[in-house]
Order: C-alpha cells, then sequence, then structure tokens
C-alpha cells in the first residue's frame, strides 16, 4: 500500500468515525456540495458572501482591539491612542476594523439593492427577506454603539443627538433616553454599557440572525437574476438542470470576489483610513468634551440618509417618526409589491422609473445628511425625502400597473 492510499484510507476512516457521531458529511453534502443554486448568478450574488467576509474581519479585529482597550471615559480615548502609537500592529488592528465597519454597510447596502432588482423578497422569500432586516437593524445599532468606544468629540455629541431622538415619543420618551444612557447625561455608565453591547449583545444577536438567514435561504433555495424557480424544473436525479452544486461552481467564483475585495479593502486601509473625514470624522480625533459642542455634527455616512430626513421635518416628533418610518419601510417589500414577475428584466418602464428615482432620493439624502441643515439643503431633504416614501407608499398601485414582460421558463 502506498502513502497515498493509506492516507486516503485513514481519512476515511476519521470521516466515518465523526459521521457516526455528527452529521458532517450529510451537512457538507446538504449545504454545499449538493446545494444546487442557478448557474445564470451575476456580480449581485456576491454580496451575501463577502457580508461574511467583512463580518470574519471585524470579528477578530475586534477580539485584538479588546485585549487593549478600556471600556472608561477617563481611559478610552487615550487607549485608542495607545492602540494606534504602541500596541504591535494596532494601527493596522483598529484601521481595518473602522474601515470594516464603513465596508460592512456599503455591501449590505448592495446586497439589499440586488433583492430590490430580482424581487428576490417576493413569495417564498419573504422570511429571509425579514430575517435580512432584522440583521440590518442589529448592524445599525452595532455600529452605534461602536461609535461611542473612542470616546472622541463626535463619539459623544453624536451619540447624544441620536439618543435624545428618543426623547421625542410623549409619556415615556424621556424615561426610555434615561434607561439607554443608563445616566442623566451621556457617561462613563453609557460607555460601559455600549461596550457590553458592542462587544456579546449585538455580535451575537448578529452571528445568530445570519446563521437563521442561511437556513432559510437554503429551505426554498436562491432566487437568481431571472427571478425564475429553478426547482419546477429537475432531471431525472431530481436535481435543478438550470442548476450548479454551489461547491466547487459558486465558490470559485465568490473566490475571485473575495480576492478583488480584500484589494479594495487593502487599499482604504493602507492609503486613507479616514476617507477624507467619511470612515473616520476628524472630530473624533479629539477627545469628548461635554462642554464644547463640536460646530457641526454629523453621524458617519451610512445613517446620514436617515439623519436627513430626521432634519427634514420640522417638528421633533414628526422627525423622529419619519425616520422611524424610513428604516423600517423596506420591511414590508414583500407586501408592498404587487407585480407578478419578481426580476427587473421582466418588469416595464414603470418600475425601472421608480427604482431609479428611489436609488437617486436615497443617495442624495446622504449627501444631505453630511452638510448643514439650512438654506437649500433643507428644502432638497424635504424633496428627496417625499420621493423616497412615494417609492414605498406607492408601490401597491405602480407594481400592479406597471406592464410586465413574458417570463422565460428557464433561465437565460
Ligand atoms: C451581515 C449581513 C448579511 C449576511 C452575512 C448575509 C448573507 C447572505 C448570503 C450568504 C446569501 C446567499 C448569497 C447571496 O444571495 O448573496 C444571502 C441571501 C439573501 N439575503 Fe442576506 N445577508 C446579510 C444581510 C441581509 C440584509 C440586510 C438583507 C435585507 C434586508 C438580506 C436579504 C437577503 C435576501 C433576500 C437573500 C436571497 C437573495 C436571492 O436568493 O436572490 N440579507 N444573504
Amino acid at each position: 500500500m502506498t502513502d497515498n492510499t493509506k492516507k486516503i484510507e485513514n481519512n476515511s476512516k476519521l470521516l466515518a468515525w465523526i459521521d457516526e457521531r455528527f452529521p458532517y458529511s450529510e451537512t457538507m453534502k446538504e449545504h454545499i456540495t449538493e446545494y444546487y443554486a442557478s448557474k445564470n448568478f451575476n456580480v449581485w450574488y456576491v454580496f451575501g458572501v463577502l457580508a461574511m467576509v467583512v463580518l470574519v474581519i471585524q470579528l477578530l479585529t475586534g477580539i485584538f482591539l479588546t485585549m487593549n482597550y478600556k471600556p472608561s471615559s477617563e481611559e478610552a480615548f487615550s487607549s485608542v491612542e495607545y492602540i494606534m502609537r504602541d500596541v504591535e500592529w494596532g494601527w493596522l488592528i483598529r484601521y481595518m476594523h473602522s474601515t470594516g465597519a464603513s465596508f460592512f454597510f456599503i455591501v449590505v447596502y448592495l446586497h439589499m439593492f440586488r433583492a430590490m432588482l430580482y424581487g428576490s423578497y417576493k413569495k417564498p422569500r419573504e422570511l429571509i427577506w425579514i430575517i435580512g432586516m432584522l440583521i440590518f437593524l442589529v448592524l445599525m445599532a452595532e455600529a452605534f454603539a461602536g461609535y461611542l468606544l473612542p470616546w472622541g468629540q463626535m463619539s459623544y455629541w453624536g451619540a447624544q443627538v441620536i439618543i435624545s431622538i428618543f426623547g421625542a415619543i410623549p409619556f415615556f420618551g424621556e424615561a426610555l433616553v434615561e434607561i439607554i444612557r443608563g445616566d442623566y447625561s451621556i457617561s462613563d455608565i453609557t460607555l460601559n454599557r455600549f461596550f457590553a453591547l458592542h462587544v456579546i449583545v449585538l455580535p451575537l444577536a448578529l452571528i445568530a440572525l445570519i446563521f437563521v438567514h442561511i437556513v432559510a435561504l437554503h429551505e426554498v433555495g436562491s432566487n437568481n437574476p431571472d427571478g425564475i424557480e429553478i426547482k419546477d424544473y429537475k432531471n431525472d436525479q431530481g436535481i435543478p438542470i438550470d442548476g450548479v452544486a454551489f461547491h466547487p461552481y459558486h465558490t470559485s467564483k465568490d473566490l475571485v470576489a473575495i480576492i478583488a475585495f480584500l484589494m479594495v479593502f487593502s487599499l482604504v486601509v493602507f492609503f486613507a483610513p479616514d476617507m477624507g473625514g467619511y470612515f473616520l470624522e476628524y472630530a473624533n480625533f479629539e477627545k469628548a468634551n461635554p462642554s464644547a459642542t463640536p460646530e457641526h455634527i454629523a453621524p458617519v455616512w451610512y445613517f446620514t440618509p436617515y439623519y436627513a430626513i430626521l432634519r427634514a421635518v420640522p417638528d421633533k416628533l414628526g422627525g423622529a417618526i419619519a425616520m422611524g418610518l424610513s428604516v423600517l419601510l423596506p420591511l414590508f417589500l414583500p407586501w408592498l409589491d404587487r407585480s407578478k414577475v419578481k426580476s427587473i428584466r421582466y418588469r416595464g418602464w414603470i418600475y425601472k422609473f421608480a427604482l431609479t428615482t428611489f436609488v437617486i432620493s436615497f443617495i442624495s439624502l446622504g449627501v444631505l445628511g453630511v452638510l448643514p441643515a439650512d438654506g437649500i439643503y433643507v428644502s432638497m431633504a424635504r424633496f428627496f425625502s417625499i420621493l423616497y416614501f412615494a417609492f414605498f407608499l406607492l408601490m401597491p398601485y405602480f407594481s400592479m400597473i406597471d406592464k410586465t414582460k413574458p417570463v422565460p421558463d428557464r433561465v437565460t
């Protein structure tokens, strides 16, 4: 017997030993080597996997940051300085984590937009979408909690502005604000609880939700750019004719995307980690000072579309409601969209026009959220807020009257 055959025999013995005690081979088959996904996936289909890559980057760098970070209002800011200057490779770990936060949102926004292009939230994938929206809410909370930790000026004042929004809620608003802060103002106590949320509670919730997201996805199978159910056309062995095994066919494509992603990610980490003040705001290079408000308070770019909506409404409670609604409305897409077809490829001009308007308004709101809220900027924010809401609220109507094209039986 050659060395190689001996190795193979030992491996299969080990595998058999494991399989008798744990469904390893069965799980690998069902979810990887014999999970069939459409053969016509395009570039829009890589962002789910990329989101997982970013999650791993955040978890790993987060662990190493926690080893040197001090969650107290006295020491937090200087412990971050210490990480940047004295800890071996500390600057790299911190820049990877701060850049990772922005890339998480870039990737997740594109991932969500893909679902809007191809109607991936429509039956039978409503639950994948709802779980996705829960992931999105937890991700926002995770980023918000993390932003307080460096205890810079924008950490402090950004949190001050956002937490005070809850105070607009009638009857129990003020009590809620105190519960979130744990104090009468943002303090060491707030920092401590945000630390606990950021490093334990929310990451655990994220991981659990992503697991359920994938379980739900594998139950019904992936959609595709044609919006056709490939399970409807199977061969004699019960395999979808238009499907290919996830491994090795999709994994090899995903690997190319991961490498390209890591190249772009590295460019930012090494050459523009603050991204001109968009990924790391300049005011945050100064320690939090509760008695000096920065001249201009704006959250990080991924929150600015919602922040612009908040400021577009003159009334505090109205603004808070509008902002809450703008975050929650996408949750209802599976029921707002009445179109008979899933993919944009077979939809009429009305949906294409509406989706384009939505993208323009979302990006414009994002830009306006960074700018000061006065003069023409407020009027523009109002205009784009109306377009943003119109997209969701008019959808039951325009998606029904939009003329669709016939959908082919098989993927193109
Ligand atoms: C950390 C965040 C997330 C991770 C790691 C993640 C992961 C994934 C993966 C790996 C897939 C399969 C591959 C793909 O279709 O790209 C997927 C599919 C999907 N995800 Fe996510 N996801 C995340 C967030 C979200 C969010 C925020 C939403 C929407 C609100 C969402 C909605 C969907 C939908 C609808 C599908 C099915 C797409 C289709 O089959 O066409 N996901 N997700």
